[in-house]
C-alpha cells in the first residue's frame, strides 16, 4: 500500500532512493508559518493600532479576538476592500486576497488555529508598495486641527527647494493624525500659477485654506493619492514625474472627524528622487471638460442607472495635458483610480481599440465612495496612436441610495458637477508614459 502510493509519487519525481520510505506527514498549518505572512500583508497594512480601520490583526489574539468577523469578511470578499473586477485586468498581486491564500486560512482554521513556531514566519514574496528610499521630507508648514465636522477639505503649499529640475520617483503621505485624515490628493504646481494660488492661501486665515479645486492641465500635476492602508510607492522601474524649478507642492486633504482623535495635524509627504528618468511619466486625470464647464453631466433627482461617457483621443489627449508627450506616440498605462462622489453606482476606464476591440483598465461594478483605491497592473498595458480613452459613471440618485447627513437621510435633488462631497464627480486618475 505503502509502496503503491509512493509509485504515484515517482511518476513525478524519479528518485529511486525514496521508493519504500513512508510519504512525509502531511503539513499542518500554524499561524505563523502560513496564516501571518498573509494577514500582514492583505489586512495589516490598515488594521494596526493608530491605523484607519477599527481594530489591530497584526497578532494571533488580535485575530482570535474577532474571528468570525474576519471570516466573513473574507468570504463574502469585502475584506480586504478591493471593489474592482478581477477579471478586468491583470493587477499586481498585492491588492486583494488570491483564492489559494483564502483556502490557506480556511485549512488553518478547520485544522484547529494552531499558532506554530514565530521563527517559522517568512514574509510573502514579491514586491510590497511601499517608498523604498526618502530623498526629500517635506512636512505641513504649520500644524492644523479641523474646525468643521465631519468632513473639512484643507489645502496647503510647501515649498519646493531645488533649483534644477527634479524627478520623483515614489512617494508616501504620512498623515500626522491617521484616524482623521480620510484620504489627501498631491500635486506640484507649475511656476506660472503658484502667485495666484498663493492670494487664494493668504485669503484666508490659519494654516491652509478651504478648497476644493485641483490643478489641470497646464496649471500642475497630479502627483498621488493617499487613501487608508497607503504606505506609499516607487513609481514603476526608470519613470518619473519632472518637477520644474519654481514649482510648489500642493496638498489637498479630506479631514474626517468621525473615527475618534482630532487634534492638530502635521502630515508629511516623503519622496524620492533621481536627477534623470529613463521615461518621464505623466499622472493624468481623464474627464470631459464639458462636464466642468459646460455643467453637462446633469444627475436628475430620483433617477437612478445615469450614465455619463467620456471618449477621447488617447495620445492626442495625454499630449495637450502633459508637455512632455508627443501625439501619435503609444503610451503604457501602469495604474488607474477611478473618483466618483457618494452617488456613484459603477465606474469604467477601456481603452477602445482602433480596430474595434476593447481592453478593459478598471471596472468597479458597485462604487464605494470610502474605496478610492489605486489599481495597479502586472503589466503596462500599451495604448497605440488612434486608440481611445473612454470613462464611465453610472450614478443613483434616488431615495434609497443618499447619504446620511446627522442622522437625516438627504432628500433627493438635482446633481452635476462640483468638487464639495454633495456635488458629484467622474474622473480617472492614469499614470502613464511614452
Ligand atoms: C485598505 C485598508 C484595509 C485593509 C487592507 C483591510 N481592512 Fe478591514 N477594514 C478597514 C476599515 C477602514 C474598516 C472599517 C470600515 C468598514 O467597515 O468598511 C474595516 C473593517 C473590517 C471588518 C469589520 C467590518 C466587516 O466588513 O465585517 C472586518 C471583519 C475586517 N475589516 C477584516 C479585515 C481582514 C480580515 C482583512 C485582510 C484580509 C482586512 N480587513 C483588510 C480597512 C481595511
Amino acid at each position: 500500500m505503502l509502496c503503491s502510493q509512493t509509485r504515484v509519487l515517482l511518476v513525478a519525481l524519479p528518485l529511486t532512493l525514496w521508493a519504500c520510505t513512508p510519504p512525509p506527514a502531511p503539513q499542518v498549518t500554524t499561524w505563523h508559518k502560513d496564516v501571518a505572512p498573509i494577514i500582514e500583508r492583505k489586512c495589516a497594512t490598515c488594521h494596526e493600532p493608530g491605523n484607519i480601520a477599527p481594530f489591530s490583526l497584526r497578532t494571533l489574539a488580535d485575530w482570535k479576538a474577532v474571528e468570525p468577523q474576519a471570516l466573513d469578511a473574507i468570504r463574502a470578499g469585502r475584506m480586504p476592500p478591493f471593489p474592482g473586477k478581477q477579471s478586468c485586468a491583470d493587477y499586481a498581486p498585492t491588492q486583494a486576497l488570491a483564492a489559494e491564500q483564502r483556502e490557506v486560512i480556511e485549512k488553518w482554521v478547520a485544522e484547529g488555529a494552531l499558532e506554530g513556531a514565530e521563527a517559522d514566519f517568512v514574509p510573502l514574496p514579491g514586491a510590497v508598495d511601499r517608498l523604498t528610499r526618502v530623498d526629500l521630507s517635506l512636512p505641513m508648514k504649520e500644524a492644523f486641527t479641523p474646525t468643521q465636522s465631519p468632513d473639512e477639505y484643507r489645502c496647503f503649499l510647501i515649498d519646493w527647494p531645488y533649483d534644477v529640475p527634479k524627478y520623483i520617483t515614489g512617494y508616501e503621505l504620512r498623515p500626522g493624525i491617521k484616524a482623521m485624515v480620510h484620504h489627501a490628493d498631491i500635486f506640484f504646481l507649475n511656476p506660472t500659477v503658484v502667485a495666484e494660488w498663493e492670494r487664494r492661501d493668504a485669503a484666508e486665515a490659519g494654516p491652509g485654506w478651504e478648497c476644493y479645486s485641483i490643478p489641470i492641465g497646464q496649471e500642475g500635476s497630479w502627483i498621488g493619492t493617499y487613501v487608508p492602508g497607503n504606505r506609499g510607492v516607487d513609481f514603476p522601474e526608470g519613470t518619473g514625474l519632472k518637477v520644474p524649478v519654481g514649482a510648489k507642492i500642493y496638498v489637498q486633504v479630506h479631514y474626517n472627524t468621525l473615527n475618534g482623535e482630532v487634534g492638530p495635524d502635521v502630515s508629511t509627504l516623503d519622496l524620492r528622487l533621481e536627477d534623470k528618468v529613463r521615461r518621464q511619466a505623466g499622472v493624468q486625470a481623464v474627464s470631459d471638460p464639458n462636464w466642468i464647464t459646460q455643467r453637462t453631466m446633469s444627475i436628475p433627482a430620483n433617477q437612478k442607472d445615469v450614465t455619463h461617457r467620456f471618449d477621447i483621443d488617447a495620445t492626442m489627449f495625454a499630449s495637450i495635458i502633459n508637455q512632455n508627450f508627443v501625439d501619435g506616440r503609444p503610451l503604457k498605462l501602469y495604474a488607474t483610480t477611478m473618483h466618483l462622489h457618494q452617488l456613484g453606482q459603477s465606474a469604467k476606464l477601456e481603452i477602445l481599440r482602433a480596430d474595434g476591440t476593447t481592453t478593459c483598465g478598471v471596472d468597479i461594478p458597485k462604487w464605494d465612495f470610502h474605496w478610492q483605491l489605486a489599481y495597479t497592473l502586472e503589466e503596462p498595458i500599451v495604448i497605440n496612436p488612434g486608440d481611445q480613452l473612454s470613462v464611465s459613471c453610472t450614478w443613483d440618485n434616488t431615495a434609497a441610495n443618499q447619504p446620511v447627513i446627522n442622522g437625516q437621510r438627504v432628500v433627493p435633488r438635482d446633481r452635476n458637477w462640483g468638487a464639495r462631497t454633495q456635488d458629484e464627480m467622474c474622473v480617472a486618475g492614469i499614470y502613464v508614459t511614452q
